[in-house]
């Protein structure tokens, strides 16, 4: 783009590519101080510096960030040189410029690139870490819980503990959604139409600003207009509504006084775009920046941070990308984009119920000799849905499996008499042979060699992670 001014800066002359890429005509810009493109993102040092470099008779170039007419920033790298007649006095300034905003994108890109993976293996970290220690907290719990009944303060303090321990366990679950991003089974997703997702976290919320209507008179205007029929997408229909509501919760927070939220979709190139536009307190640039790292908030105490976070993992995981957009005080927009899915075998899954992850309805043998372990797992894998009979000794054990079937037999190893080790030689030789999960005390170690003789599917250690146990139940059974 050429463009050239005179020595006060007002416009003479702009070429084509100038009016077509800017949407300007030259009877708009020709006369006018070229200082009227400014988007406003440029700190006025740096104009400064430019004008005191050009008629001072030397050449500068730099990025500018302008305006086109229809409100578009775009960045351009110029360079204005000072034009001189024939007695050596500057009489224009001519400025070259090139179009650089794709390059500036793509280089924000790779910065946040490497942000997410700094955070992402902080995240990993925490979470892995914190989740140990909370099982740990957990289970000493429990077994004290099983143990001290009739002390009562006893036991609202360890009720309190378990609460808490819930809680970090649920914070520690939504850093998890944020940050597996590698790991996510794609083998599940089915084809959906967005708008039904969109619509199903609408009625989800709806609870939340219809309160809001009735107690206060605050009025939510819903705008489903811009819902426009979109090709399918593959993804987790329950997931994917999360990240809705989350979006649509933050939109509520934001217009504490009302206000209405949009929604926009859209196909272009491949993609489905959906947006959701709200008329709330928009955010500063500097939130905009963070609104996708964990923890970060400004409703602190009330909000985790956590929402936006877990979106953003949500949305990569199904090879989707979020922006936002928004100015303080004039509400914000989160566009999303998704793959169109090219999968037409899988179309037909969009009709089925969302098939669950989790294993249930297992008929599950607990043999420990001590009583409360007993008692602890029953009472554990019961709640997760599954058929569970305990004894207190190997003896009994092999009875019951001489006359029962099992899918699961969880036990431990060193019992007085009968032990684990007789009891996993005894399942070996059945025909239907159950799976086994081996309960191990402190110290004990199965050598790779025993654990091959015996054939064990899963060891866990005393005190053991009663989340860990269901892991490798699902693990083992989902499998299948
Ligand atoms: N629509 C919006 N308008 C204005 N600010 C927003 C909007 N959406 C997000 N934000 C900003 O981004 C921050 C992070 O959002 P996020 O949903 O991750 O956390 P939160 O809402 O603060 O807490 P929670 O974990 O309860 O969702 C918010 O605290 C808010 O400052
Ligand atoms: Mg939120």
């Amino acid at each position: 783009m050429i463009m050239i001014t005179d020595t006060r800066g007002n416009i003479k002359y702009v070429n084509p590519r100038f009016t077509q890429f800017t949407g300007y005509t030259s009877e708009e810009v020709i006369g006018k101080d070229m200082r009227f493109l400014k988007s406003g993102e440029i700190p006025p040092e740096v104009f400064k510096e430019l004008w005191e470099t050009i008629t001072s008779g030397n050449e500068w170039r730099g990025e500018f960030c302008n305006k086109k007419k229809n409100g578009e920033l775009y960045w351009e790298y110029a360079f204005i040189s000072p034009v001189k007649n024939t007695e050596g006095i500057i009489n224009h300034f001519v400025a070259v410029k090139a179009d650089i905003t794709d390059l500036k994108k793509s280089g924000e890109k790779l910065l946040e690139s490497e942000r997410f993976e700094v955070i992402n293996t902080m995240s990993l970290g925490i979470a892995h870490e914190f989740s140990n220690i909370l099982a740990i907290i957990y289970g000493y719990a429990q077994l004290l819980k099983e143990n001290y009944r009739e002390s009562k303060e006893l036991m609202d303090g360890l009720r309190t503990i378990c609460r808490k321990v819930n809680d970090g366990s649920e914070i520690i679950k939504k850093m998890q959604e944020y940050t597996n991003i590698k790991k996510d089974d794609t083998s599940r997703f089915m084809a959906l139409d967005i708008r039904d997702i969109i619509k199903s976290a609408i009625d989800f919320t709806k609870p939340r600003w219809k309160d809001m209507v009735l107690t206060k008179g605050i009025i939510y205007d819903i705008d489903k207009k811009g819902l426009k029929k979109a090709p399918t997408i593959l993804g987790n229909p329950l997931k994917l509504k999360e990240v809705f509501v989350n979006i649509i919760n933050n939109a509520v927070d934001a217009m504490p006084d009302g206000g209405r939220i949009s929604f926009r979709t859209w196909r272009k190139n491949g993609s489905v775009f959906i947006s959701i536009s709200d008329t709330g307190k928009g955010m500063s640039e500097d939130v905009q920046k963070r609104v996708f790292d964990p923890f970060f908030t400004t409703r602190r105490p009330k909000g985790t941070g956590l929402g936006m976070s877990v979106s953003y993992g949500i949305i990569k995981r199904h090879g989707g990308e979020i922006d936002v957009e928004s100015k303080s005080g004039k509400g914000s927009t989160f566009t999303l984009k998704f793959p169109i899915n090219r999968e037409k075998a899988r179309t037909t899954e969009s009709s089925k119920p969302t098939k669950q992850k989790k294993a249930k309805n297992l008929n599950i043998l607990v043999v420990d000799d001590d009583i409360k372990i007993c008692r602890i797992l029953n009472k554990f894998l019961s709640k997760e849905g599954h058929n569970v009979r305990s004894v207190d000794s190997g003896d009994e054990a092999i009875k019951l499996l001489k006359s029962e079937v099992f899918d699961l037999v969880l036990c431990d190893l060193i019992m007085p008499m009968v032990t684990g080790y007789d009891i996993i030689r005894f399942l070996n030789m059945l025909d239907k042979r159950p799976k086994v999960g081996v309960i191990t005390g402190w110290g004990e170690e199965i050598g790779p060699r025993m654990k091959e003789d015996i054939k064990v599917d899963f060891v866990i250690k005393k005190p053991f992670d009663i989340t860990e146990i269901s892991g490798h139940i699902n693990d083992l059974f989902n499998a299948e």
